[in-house]
């Protein structure tokens, strides 16, 4: 039975995170230029995101070019931020069509000019679709997210806007650039790597964590539904025993 019938509607993780990892080995096991993974990526990612639409999901975010990752050749940072000017122009209609909000979380102020403008466009384009939120994780970090996050909460009690007693877990929330967005429920990794690499680290406290050796190009719609089978096989405590969980359930049921 494929694992796409076997997702059970009533309890879909609303949030998916997407670490997207392993185009470049892709693309070098096959004697190609890691270029031609990234482009290969871009078709997972188009594909990922109808099956997300498909599933039902409310939120998909996508990590898809980390602070770190500046660090790269110049060549590389500059395909990367090529192709994707290419694809926010060519896929803003299929985001219209599917009734997708883009949204970008990150240091976007470290982007080039022309790349801004080109995510600006498709954010007011998208912004009153409702159907899923796809949140585009782009020169993000998240220690760069939570220390500014620090840095500006400092300023707002500085500036007599906020009392230091009134810093709780939903006022943090509320400076991270997720404000707004609910935790992942689910984070999937793809490319064997069993690391986090700087990615919402407060924002999983409680996610339940997918690690998968395929490569990011080679991720398929029955690998994403499989993600999600496993999750709703999982019991969730948040600290709770398994029969106070077990009996929740119960009176929710009821
Ligand atoms: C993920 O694939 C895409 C980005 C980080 C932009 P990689 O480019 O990291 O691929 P590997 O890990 O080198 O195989
Ligand atoms: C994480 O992948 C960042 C993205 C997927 C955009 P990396 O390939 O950059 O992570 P490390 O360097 O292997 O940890
Ligand atoms: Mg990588």
């Amino acid at each position: 039975m494929l694992f796409r019938e076997q997702i059970v509607p009533e309890r879909l993780p609303r949030h998916i995170a997407v670490i997207m990892d392993g185009n470049g080995r892709w693309a070098t096991s096959r004697g190609l230029e890691r270029q031609a993974g990234h482009i290969e990526g871009a078709k997972t990612v188009r594909r990922i995101t109808e099956a997300a639409v498909e599933a039902g999901i409310r939120y998909l975010t996508l990590y898809a070019f980390s602070i770190e990752n500046w660090n790269r050749p110049q060549t590389e940072v500059q395909a990367l931020m090529g192709l994707l000017v290419k694809s926010l122009r060519e896929e803003t209609a299929l985001l219209m069509e599917q009734g997708i909000r883009l949204r970008v979380i990150g240091d976007t102020e470290s982007l080039a000019p022309d790349v801004r403008r080109e995510l600006e466009d498709t954010l007011r384009q998208t912004e009153a679709n409702t159907r899923m939120d796809m949140v585009l994780a782009l020169s993000y970090g998240a220690r760069w997210e939570i220390t500014q996050a620090a840095r500006r909460m400092a300023e707002a009690v500085h500036a007599g806007q906020l009392a230091a007693g009134q810093i709780t877990e939903e006022t943090f929330g509320q400076y991270l650039c997720t404000a707004g967005i609910p935790d992942p429920d689910l984070l999937i990794r793809t490319s064997g790597e069993i690391r986090i690499s700087n990615f919402l680290l407060w924002q999983i406290a409680y996610s339940e964590l997918y690690f998968t050796p395929v490569l990011w190009p080679d991720f398929t719609k029955e690998m994403f539904f499989e993600a999600i089978v496993n999750y709703q096989q999982r019991q969730r405590r948040f600290g709770k025993t398994a029969s106070q969980v077990a009996g929740e359930g119960e009176e929710a049921a009821r």
